[in-house]
């Protein structure tokens, strides 16, 4: 079924997506292949697609959402890793070392080299999804290391893509993970046509008869954002049209906002600045110039180039804005919702 809130795990709760399957499996499956790196926006379904091949391929692997940690640092990374490693049976007769390591207050570094002598030469999957929390805590330096001393498979992932590949190292020659070759896999949001399918479909799966017109408002109300839609199709499930899009903007509004908020929480210095932008970008797209001057306008205050792009910079990191063909726009329509209130 298509309207559950979980990220998927079976192909065939996943609509779309076929081509990226596909390709997933083969680099998956590829000896040659070392890291897969899963891009796209918030809720495109970044973390459906890696389950689903995980599971249809029956492949081992630990699995780390990095936003779940209790804190991003490298010790709750190698625990959560530990913790996978007892989970995996093929790891059985290794549990009692573990436990050894696990014991010691601190995992020292020379019990970590045994960790992975332990481990190097296993064959599983390690997948570190919104490892761009990451940034900063050293597991960019394990990683590279499982690259070129094993046969762990790395699948990162992340939805703030400007930070994904700054942890990664794209274009930084002195971090740890740079210059290693991965396969890249890019997730898109949906156009208006392929919104309109997954609702159509996904609605005949549950066998729920839905006005044309009901479904044209939902899109023109979510607009791509496969999340967004996933939540209107299980809301409507119990609720009537008008109940569930306000159900919908409710639950998205309380994850954006919250996202938002993280966002600014060390910048709170800036914030007058980061809301302005977007204030500004509520009414159309702009382009850099004119952005520049309505954020100077608005606040009051004159910018130098260098402080407005930091700005632009850390709002398109984080994904609250885009940038396409030289203008700025926000791409989520909840996004879009959040400031409208605030405004
Ligand atoms: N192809 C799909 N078919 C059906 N439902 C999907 C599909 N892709 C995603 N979903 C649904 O959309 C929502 C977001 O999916 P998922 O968590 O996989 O995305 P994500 O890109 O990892 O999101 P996040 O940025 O929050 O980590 C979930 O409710 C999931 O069930
Ligand atoms: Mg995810």
């Amino acid at each position: 079924m298509y309207f559950d809130l979980k990220p998927k795990e079976n192909a065939e709760d996943l609509f779309d997506y076929r081509e990226e399957l596909q390709i997933l499996n083969r680099y998956i499956k590829d000896k040659l292949t070392r890291m897969i790196v899963i891009k796209g926006p918030r809720r495109v379904g970044k973390t459906s697609i890696i389950k689903t091949c995980l599971k249809e391929n029956k492949i081992k692997n630990i699995f780390i959402d990095a936003r779940l940690l209790s804190a991003p640092t490298r010790k709750e990374f190698d625990l959560a890793l530990i913790n996978g490693l007892k989970g995996m049976s093929i790891f059985s007769e290794l549990i009692d070392k573990i436990e050894e390591v696990e014991l010691g207050v601190k995992i020292s570094l020379s019990k970590e080299t045994n960790l992975i002598k332990l481990i190097e030469n296993k064959e599983f999957v390690l997948v570190v999804d919104e490892a761009q929390y990451l940034i900063g805590s050293g597991v960019d330096l394990l990683l590279a290391y499982l690259y070129d001393h094993t046969k762990i498979k790395i699948i990162l992932s992340g939805s703030q893509i400007g930070l994904l590949d700054r942890f990664i190292g794209q274009k930084i020659s002195s971090a740890a993970l740079f210059g290693r070759p991965f396969a890249e896999i890019k997730l898109q949001r949906f156009n208006r046509e392929k919104s309109l399918q997954f609702l159509k479909e996904g609605f005949k799966q549950v066998q729920k008869k839905i006005d044309e017109k009901n479904l044209e408002e939902a899109v023109n109300m979510l607009d791509g954002s496969i999340g967004w839609l996933t939540a209107y199709g299980y809301y409507s499930l119990n609720y009537q049209h008008k109940t569930a899009i306000e159900k919908t903007k409710e639950y998205g509004l309380a994850l954006v906002k919250k996202e938002y908020e993280e966002f600014l929480s060390p910048r709170r210095i800036s914030e007058k600045f980061y809301n302005s932008i977007m204030q500004n970008l509520l009414l159309k797209e702009m382009r850099w110039s004119q952005l520049k001057r309505a954020l100077e306008i608005s606040s009051g205050v004159s910018l130098t180039d260098m402080q407005f792009n930091r700005y632009l910079k850390n709002l398109l990191d984080y994904g609250f804005i885009e940038e396409k063909e030289g203008q700025y726009f926000i791409p989520d329509p909840l996004i879009i919702a959040l400031f409208t209130n605030m405004g």
